[in-house]
């Protein structure tokens, strides 16, 4: 296949002519006065792992239940496969849904519990007893198959719940903060199994999570929430490298921020002064912000050097200030920078040689330069 075609096929939702799988039109919930959800538009397309991403309270859940058919849309309409939801009960729906609570039946067993929906569906029994293993082993709960909920721990739980929601092999899949309650190991683990499972049973995923991590991991693509809007909606590498605003910026990962004013807009390029870094920056591509206009320009914190002399083949990008903290994580060292009128700077560096005796080149109180390459900044206007 031409690397264009493949391209396209792993990226449906940059071909025009691909029908979208599930269609959210101008969708609004309302509980009373208060608006949850406002006003939402979103086509999501088959084989997709959806996440839906913001903090909390934001809407995610009441999205996701309107799609299960929990909630009823105070305005707009939800299509999936071409059919419009509005009558259609929640059971008649080729969706499931992981609820962020689990609702596991508390009187049955793990095995009990994720092999209800079959039953209920009247699959056969041998068939009932090798899918019902097959999901167990995979979540890794065959030695627990014969507990109660109640003497499961809340990881445990959990994995029951997503064993019970991928057991019936729906269409869609709603998850709803599905790996939240477990630990670091597991949850990594987990999510190359969301995706494997994904990939081969070719279920559309629509997974919500507050944790950017877990959806820069997982997704396909993500939308980013906030009070009930989409502020964003991209691939991972979009809505990291180029985040349409400050609140995404700022959402996902962490990200230095130098507020400051178009000095001058060349085709290629563009200056931006600014006073709080008492520096001028440039990024080497045009940009069409006016002269003058007021605009911050972020840089990820992995994305700048830093190092005990100065830079000598430039005079734009970069910094001076001491280093206020170092946070050694292992693979990684984090450093605080103060420049001199008082702005901290969060600097990233990846630890690939280890230091000799225990002693880092950089330390506490060190006098530090800090650039990064023209390319690496975004410039936000909003
Ligand atoms: N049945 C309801 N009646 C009134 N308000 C509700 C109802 N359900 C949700 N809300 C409100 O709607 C908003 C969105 O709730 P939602 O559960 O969708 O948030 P969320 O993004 O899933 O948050 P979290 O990450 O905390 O789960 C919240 O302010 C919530 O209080
Ligand atoms: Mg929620």
């Amino acid at each position: 296949m031409p690397a264009e075609n493949q391209e396209i096929q792993d990226q449906p939702w940059l071909d025009p002519d691909a029908e979208p799988f599930i269609q959210i039109k101008g969708v609004t919930k309302q509980f009373g006065d208060f608006v949850a959800v406002s006003s939402v538009d979103l086509e999501i397309f088959k084989g997709e792992l959806f996440c839906l991403l913001g903090g909390s309270g934001c809407g995610k859940s009441t999205l996701l239940r309107m799609l299960a058919g929990f909630e009823t849309p105070t305005a707009g309409s939800i299509f999936i496969d071409g059919v419009e939801m509005g009558e259609v009960p929640p059971y008649e729906r080729p969706v499931n849904m992981m609820f962020q609570s689990y609702a596991l039946f508390p009187h049955m067993d793990v095995e009990k519990n994720v092999a209800y929906g079959l039953k209920r569906d009247g699959i056969d029994k041998e068939e009932i007893r090798l899918r019902v293993a097959e999901m167990l082993e995979m979540v890794e709960l065959t030695d627990f198959r014969k507990r109660k909920p109640h003497q499961l721990s809340g990881g445990q739980r959990q994995r029951v719940a997503l064993a019970r929601a991928l057991v019936k092999q729906p269409k869609v899949l709603l998850l709803d903060e599905p790996l939240a309650a477990l630990d670091k190991r597991l949850r990594e683990r987990t999510q190359f199994e969301l995706m494997n499972i994904q990939d081969r049973l070719g279920v559309t995923f629509v997974v919500v999570t507050h944790d950017q991590e877990e959806a820069m991991t997982l997704s396909t693509r993500i939308a980013v929430m906030d009070v009930g809007k989409f502020v964003q909606i991209g691939t991972p590498t979009e809505i990291y490298e180029y985040p349409d605003n400050r609140m995404v910026a700022d959402f996902i990962g962490s990200i230095n921020m130098f507020e400051g004013r178009v000095t001058e807009n060349g085709a290629d390029h563009i200056r931006v002064r600014s006073a709080e870094a008492d520096s001028e920056f440039f990024i080497d591509r045009g940009l069409s912000i006016k002269e003058g206009t007021k605009v911050w320009v972020a840089v990820r914190p992995e994305k700048i050097r830093v190092s005990k002399s100065s830079p000598d083949n430039t005079d734009e990008n970069w910094l001076r200030g001491k280093v206020e903290e170092i946070g050694y994580l292992g693979s990684l060292s984090t450093y605080r920078v103060r420049l001199e009128n008082g702005k901290i700077v969060d600097v990233t560096v990846s630890n690939q040689i280890r230091p000799k005796d225990g002693r880092h080149v950089v330390y506490w109180e060190d006098e530090v330069y800090l650039n990064w390459d023209a390319g690496s900044p975004v410039v936000l206007t909003k």
